[in-house]
């Protein structure tokens, strides 16, 4: 028979924000970027809890790695927790790598983060390795992977995935049959900017889930989705 999980009480018809855990790492040490609080408390709680390994896709300066990583810590049994990222170091893998211009962010000097993580040495991935050491969480992360997901060695399943790629329709369909595979049979997944079902929808056309929540409804900040894979019949249960 199988048990229930404590992630199957938190995330079901919705979210349950009253079973979040609290966020345990000091918001002065969390890098920059766009997670609410909220979705900081998704990723910590969902990675606390998964038997794992779980894999990051788009870590940039580290603030999803970071939420993640404390979760692995304080998981029972410490999952492996792999991270990739294309780790842009210029201005031409930037505008090769996400198809978009750079200019934009040089004339905005409130995002000048942006900015330094491309001409930092090592790129954002040496930010991000930064980050994590000043948190004491880079021993909770197993593989920090620069490359583009798609291609780069990974593990052949995940119990759980952070997918931060998905912006739009196509970019769904880019990556769905990608994570439908990488995702294990009863696996959880989080992706960011995947705001409701009008998205939803398309990402459910790659994968079976059991269900799939949104958090806006709890947060007027944030755009996760998350959803649970449906169990194969053929799946051997504990
Ligand atoms: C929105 S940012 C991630 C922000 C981060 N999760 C946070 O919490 O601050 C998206 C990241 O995805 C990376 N990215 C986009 N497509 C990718 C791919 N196919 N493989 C690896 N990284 C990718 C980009 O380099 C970028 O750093």
């Amino acid at each position: 028979m199988t048990s229930i999980q404590q992630n199957d009480l938190v995330f079901n018809d919705s979210i349950n924000e009253s079973m979040l855990l609290a966020f345990p790492v000091p918001l002065s040490l969390m890098p920059d970027g766009w997670l609410s609080p909220t979705e900081m408390r998704i990723l910590y709680t969902l990675a606390q809890q998964t038997h794992g390994p779980v894999l990051e896709i788009g870590a940039w300066l580290g603030r999803s790695t970071l939420a993640i990583a404390a979760g692995v810590r304080d998981s029972p049994n410490i999952p492996a927790f792999d991270t990739c990222d294309f780790g842009l170091t210029s201005i031409g893998e930037w505008s090769e790598r996400l198809q978009e211009s750079f200019e934009p962010y040089l004339k905005d000097v409130e995002n000048d983060i942006v900015v330094r993580s491309i001409f930092q040495t090592g790129g954002s991935i040496a930010l991000l390795i930064d980050n994590l050491r000043k948190a004491n969480l880079l021993k909770y992360v197993t593989s920090i992977i620069r490359g583009n997901a798609l291609e780069v060695p990974l593990r052949n399943q995940y119990g759980f995935i952070f997918c931060d790629t998905l912006h739009y329709e196509s970019e769904i369909r880019t990556y769905g049959a990608f994570l439908n595979n990488l995702l294990a049979d009863g696996g959880w997944i989080v992706c960011d900017d995947v705001i409701s079902e009008e998205l939803g929808s398309i990402l459910r056309e790659y994968i079976d889930f059991e269900f799939l929540v949104y958090s806006l409804p709890i947060d007027q900040y944030s755009k996760f989705a998350v959803g649970k894979k449906r169990k194969s019949l053929l799946t051997v249960v504990d």
